[in-house]
Protein backbone atom coordinates (compact mmCIF):
# COMPACT_ATOMS: atom_id res chain seq x y z
CA UNK A 1 0.00 0.00 0.00
CA UNK A 2 1.26 3.62 -1.14
CA UNK A 3 2.28 5.89 1.83
CA UNK A 4 -0.06 8.93 1.90
CA UNK A 5 2.62 11.79 0.83
CA UNK A 6 1.73 15.09 3.23
CA UNK A 7 2.96 18.70 2.01
CA UNK A 8 6.37 19.58 3.12
CA UNK A 9 6.61 21.55 6.51
CA UNK A 10 7.98 25.22 6.06
CA UNK A 11 11.28 25.73 7.26
CA UNK A 12 10.54 29.16 9.14
CA UNK A 13 13.93 29.06 10.55
CA UNK A 14 15.65 29.01 6.63
CA UNK A 15 12.82 31.70 5.78
CA UNK A 16 13.92 34.04 8.68
CA UNK A 17 17.69 33.73 7.64
CA UNK A 18 16.55 34.36 4.02
CA UNK A 19 14.84 37.52 5.01
CA UNK A 20 17.61 38.76 7.27
CA UNK A 21 20.07 38.42 4.50
CA UNK A 22 17.75 40.57 1.72
CA UNK A 23 17.76 43.23 4.71
CA UNK A 24 20.85 42.99 5.23
CA UNK A 25 22.22 43.61 1.24
CA UNK A 26 19.18 46.26 1.17
CA UNK A 27 20.59 48.34 4.05
CA UNK A 28 24.21 48.14 2.96
CA UNK A 29 23.30 49.31 -0.65
CA UNK A 30 21.86 52.02 1.07
CA UNK A 31 24.56 53.17 3.14
CA UNK A 32 26.92 52.43 0.33
CA UNK A 33 24.94 55.14 -2.18
CA UNK A 34 24.66 57.64 0.58
CA UNK A 35 28.21 57.84 1.99
CA UNK A 36 29.94 57.29 -2.30
CA UNK A 37 27.46 60.22 -3.23
CA UNK A 38 28.51 63.16 -1.67
CA UNK A 39 31.96 61.84 -2.20
CA UNK A 40 32.18 61.08 -5.41
CA UNK A 41 29.97 64.77 -6.52
CA UNK A 42 32.97 66.13 -4.23
CA UNK A 43 35.79 64.34 -6.47
CA UNK A 44 33.88 65.11 -9.46
CA UNK A 45 34.14 69.17 -7.88
CA UNK A 46 37.64 68.70 -7.24
CA UNK A 47 38.73 67.29 -11.02
CA UNK A 48 36.29 70.18 -12.35
CA UNK A 49 34.52 67.10 -14.35
CA UNK A 50 31.75 70.23 -15.45
CA UNK A 51 34.20 71.88 -16.75
CA UNK A 52 35.94 69.47 -18.42
CA UNK A 53 32.54 68.67 -20.43
CA UNK A 54 31.84 71.96 -21.20
CA UNK A 55 35.13 71.93 -22.78
CA UNK A 56 34.43 69.48 -24.73
CA UNK A 57 31.63 71.12 -26.37
CA UNK A 58 32.91 74.36 -26.98
CA UNK A 59 34.20 75.07 -30.52
CA UNK A 60 37.54 74.89 -32.29
CA UNK A 61 39.18 76.27 -35.02
CA UNK A 62 39.41 74.11 -37.85
CA UNK A 63 41.30 75.16 -41.58
CA UNK A 64 41.17 72.48 -44.40
CA UNK A 65 40.74 72.86 -48.25
CA UNK A 66 37.99 70.94 -49.61
CA UNK A 67 37.57 70.92 -53.16
CA UNK A 68 40.32 73.34 -54.04
CA UNK A 69 38.65 76.22 -51.90
CA UNK A 70 39.80 76.83 -47.99
CA UNK A 71 37.80 76.95 -45.36
CA UNK A 72 37.88 78.65 -42.02
CA UNK A 73 35.93 76.88 -39.76
CA UNK A 74 34.62 76.94 -35.92
CA UNK A 75 33.80 73.70 -34.92
CA UNK A 76 33.06 71.22 -31.92
CA UNK A 77 35.70 68.80 -31.08
CA UNK A 78 33.40 65.87 -31.28
CA UNK A 79 31.96 66.75 -35.06
CA UNK A 80 32.85 64.40 -37.59
CA UNK A 81 34.03 65.38 -41.21
CA UNK A 82 31.09 64.03 -42.53
CA UNK A 83 28.29 65.95 -40.10
CA UNK A 84 30.88 69.43 -41.40
CA UNK A 85 30.91 68.31 -45.26
CA UNK A 86 27.01 67.96 -44.68
CA UNK A 87 25.61 70.53 -42.47
CA UNK A 88 28.29 73.38 -42.52
CA UNK A 89 29.41 73.22 -46.07
CA UNK A 90 26.73 71.90 -47.66
CA UNK A 91 28.06 69.35 -49.55
CA UNK A 92 25.68 66.85 -49.32
CA UNK A 93 26.99 64.24 -52.13
CA UNK A 94 29.33 62.45 -49.29
CA UNK A 95 26.17 60.42 -47.76
CA UNK A 96 25.46 59.51 -44.51
CA UNK A 97 24.11 55.58 -44.25
CA UNK A 98 25.39 53.62 -41.37
CA UNK A 99 27.21 56.67 -39.71
CA UNK A 100 29.20 53.55 -38.40
CA UNK A 101 32.26 52.69 -40.91
CA UNK A 102 30.41 49.96 -42.45
CA UNK A 103 28.30 51.11 -45.40
CA UNK A 104 31.14 53.18 -47.38
CA UNK A 105 28.64 55.94 -48.31
CA UNK A 106 30.59 58.86 -46.51
CA UNK A 107 34.00 58.10 -48.39
CA UNK A 108 36.24 61.08 -49.30
CA UNK A 109 39.50 61.84 -49.94
CA UNK A 110 41.94 63.42 -47.56
CA UNK A 111 45.14 64.20 -48.87
CA UNK A 112 44.57 61.65 -51.57
CA UNK A 113 44.12 58.85 -49.00
CA UNK A 114 40.07 57.47 -48.69
CA UNK A 115 38.67 58.11 -45.79
CA UNK A 116 35.59 56.96 -44.04
CA UNK A 117 34.24 60.86 -42.99
CA UNK A 118 31.66 59.45 -40.37
CA UNK A 119 34.38 58.00 -38.49
CA UNK A 120 37.03 61.21 -39.16
CA UNK A 121 36.28 63.89 -36.67
CA UNK A 122 36.87 67.13 -38.30
CA UNK A 123 39.83 68.34 -35.75
CA UNK A 124 41.73 65.32 -37.35
CA UNK A 125 41.57 67.02 -41.03
CA UNK A 126 42.93 70.17 -39.92
CA UNK A 127 45.23 71.81 -42.55
CA UNK A 128 44.56 69.12 -44.66
CA UNK A 129 43.32 68.20 -48.15
CA UNK A 130 39.62 67.44 -48.81
CA UNK A 131 38.30 66.27 -51.84
CA UNK A 132 34.79 64.90 -51.75
CA UNK A 133 32.35 64.09 -54.57
CA UNK A 134 31.63 67.07 -55.71
CA UNK A 135 35.46 67.76 -56.63
CA UNK A 136 35.68 65.19 -58.58
CA UNK A 137 34.40 66.53 -62.19
CA UNK A 138 36.54 69.42 -63.55
CA UNK A 139 33.76 72.12 -64.38
CA UNK A 140 31.64 70.25 -66.87
CA UNK A 141 34.00 67.62 -67.34
CA UNK A 142 32.98 64.80 -65.25
CA UNK A 143 35.15 62.42 -63.93
CA UNK A 144 36.23 59.24 -66.02
CA UNK A 145 35.18 57.52 -63.25
CA UNK A 146 31.81 59.02 -63.10
CA UNK A 147 31.60 58.46 -67.06
CA UNK A 148 32.52 55.06 -66.53
CA UNK A 149 29.80 54.18 -64.01
CA UNK A 150 27.58 56.15 -66.11
CA UNK A 151 28.71 54.17 -69.28
CA UNK A 152 28.46 50.88 -67.16
CA UNK A 153 25.05 51.70 -65.32
CA UNK A 154 26.77 51.47 -61.89
CA UNK A 155 23.90 52.50 -59.94
CA UNK A 156 20.29 52.18 -59.65
CA UNK A 157 18.76 54.25 -56.46
CA UNK A 158 22.36 56.54 -56.53
CA UNK A 159 22.66 56.67 -52.81
CA UNK A 160 25.82 54.56 -52.45
CA UNK A 161 27.29 56.12 -55.71
CA UNK A 162 29.22 59.17 -54.60
CA UNK A 163 30.93 57.11 -52.34
CA UNK A 164 31.20 54.08 -54.57
CA UNK A 165 32.96 56.48 -57.00
CA UNK A 166 35.70 58.06 -54.74
CA UNK A 167 36.35 54.27 -53.38
CA UNK A 168 36.65 53.02 -57.05
CA UNK A 169 39.18 56.06 -57.81
CA UNK A 170 41.13 55.55 -54.63
CA UNK A 171 40.92 51.79 -55.63
CA UNK A 172 42.53 52.26 -59.22
CA UNK A 173 45.16 54.97 -57.79
CA UNK A 174 46.32 52.59 -55.07
CA UNK A 175 46.59 49.52 -57.49
CA UNK A 176 44.20 47.95 -56.58
CA UNK A 177 42.11 47.35 -59.33
CA UNK A 178 44.52 44.50 -61.55
CA UNK A 179 41.48 42.09 -61.66
CA UNK A 180 38.40 41.49 -60.74
CA UNK A 181 39.07 39.21 -57.40
CA UNK A 182 40.88 42.48 -56.09
CA UNK A 183 38.50 44.81 -56.92
CA UNK A 184 35.82 42.87 -55.30
CA UNK A 185 38.24 42.76 -52.55
CA UNK A 186 39.57 46.40 -52.19
CA UNK A 187 35.71 47.90 -52.82
CA UNK A 188 34.36 45.61 -50.05
CA UNK A 189 33.97 48.54 -47.47
CA UNK A 190 31.33 50.06 -49.93
CA UNK A 191 27.81 48.17 -49.58
CA UNK A 192 25.19 48.91 -52.66
CA UNK A 193 21.67 47.76 -51.37
CA UNK A 194 20.61 47.43 -54.68
CA UNK A 195 23.60 45.25 -56.02
CA UNK A 196 25.25 47.04 -58.80
CA UNK A 197 28.33 45.35 -57.62
CA UNK A 198 29.03 43.63 -61.02
CA UNK A 199 28.41 46.85 -63.27
CA UNK A 200 30.30 48.92 -60.69
CA UNK A 201 33.35 46.16 -61.17
CA UNK A 202 33.01 46.85 -65.12
CA UNK A 203 33.37 50.78 -64.51
CA UNK A 204 36.83 49.84 -62.47
CA UNK A 205 37.83 47.64 -64.97
CA UNK A 206 37.58 49.64 -67.70
CA UNK A 207 38.79 52.84 -65.99
CA UNK A 208 41.87 50.78 -65.17
CA UNK A 209 42.32 48.91 -68.65
CA UNK A 210 42.14 52.60 -70.55
CA UNK A 211 45.34 53.66 -68.24
CA UNK A 212 43.61 57.06 -68.17
CA UNK A 213 44.84 59.34 -65.36
CA UNK A 214 42.74 59.58 -62.12
FE1 LIG B 1 30.24 56.25 -43.01
FE2 LIG B 1 28.46 54.31 -43.43
S1 LIG B 1 28.12 56.43 -43.25
S2 LIG B 1 30.62 54.17 -43.38
FE1 LIG C 1 21.37 51.86 -54.59
FE2 LIG C 1 23.93 51.30 -54.47
S1 LIG C 1 22.82 52.03 -56.16
S2 LIG C 1 22.54 51.39 -52.86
Amino acid sequence: MEKEQTPAEPDFELEAKDNSRRNFLKQSALITAVALTPAAAVKAADKHVDERIAEAFEKMPLKMEVNGVTHSLSVEPRATLLDILREQLDLTGTKKGCDYGQCGACTVHVDGHRVNACLTLGIMVNNKKVTTIEGLAKGEQLHPMQEAFLKHDGFQCGYCTPGQIMSAVACVREGHANSELEIREYMSGNICRCGAYPNIVNAIQEVKEGGQAV
